[in-house]
């Protein structure tokens, strides 16, 4: 398959961005062609009703377009989505045709938080839902993620490293349903 993934922070040091290696090598490794989108590939301009979309912009439209489905791995801030990813969003939701309609997504986020992001993820279902993704019900939190995740990505705490395939096999079973 043909995977996306975004997320991480424009921190150097980003813990989801972490993450996100380490989904993007599993699925990788599964046979799945992967395009990653983290860290300085989202410094995009604030969106502006007249703007053009940059180059980047455009980079991320075409990869969720030809993506079967796209992973997101986003911090919280504040209980919801950093602006620098909501504002991504956003600008790809002025894009035609929009890439988010029907779109599977798998939902992550790492936290040195006891909740591990889980809160922010409640608003990025609320703005998939609106954009037309469908996001799966199940997702990918790593609570205290600053001891938990190692150097490559992978959780330390067996529970959660367990869940890691488990969660990767619900989302390619579902785009599997929704696009083959
Ligand atoms: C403005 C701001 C708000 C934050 N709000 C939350 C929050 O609501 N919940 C939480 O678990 N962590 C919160 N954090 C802490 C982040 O989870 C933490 O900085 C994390 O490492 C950010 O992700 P990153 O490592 O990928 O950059 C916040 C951090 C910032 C800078």
């Amino acid at each position: 398959m043909r995977l996306a993934l975004m997320g991480g922070s424009l921190r150097p040091g980003s813990l989801n961005t972490r993450l996100l290696r380490q989904l993007a090598a599993q699925l990788e490794a599964r046979g799945h062609e992967v395009s990653t989108f983290a860290g300085e590939a989202l410094r995009w301009p604030l969106y502006e009703e007249g703007n053009v979309a940059t180059a980047e912009i455009l980079a991320l439209h075409g990869a969720l377009q030809a993506a079967q489905g796209l992973v997101i791995v986003s911090p919280e801030y504040n209980a919801g989505i950093p602006g620098h990813l909501k504002n991504a969003v956003d600008w790809l939701s002025t894009l035609k045709p929009s890439p988010w309609h029907g779109l599977p997504v798998l939902l992550c986020a790492a936290s040195p938080g006891a909740f591990g992001g889980a809160r922010g993820l409640v608003t990025w279902r609320t703005t998939l839902a609106n954009m037309g993704a469908l996001a799966l019900p199940e997702a990918l939190t790593v609570p205290h993620a600053d001891q938990q995740l190692d150097e490559q990505g992978a959780p330390r705490d067996p529970r959660t490293l367990a869940a890691v395939p488990k969660i990767l096999d619900s989302f390619l079973s579902l785009v599997t349903r929704l696009r083959s």
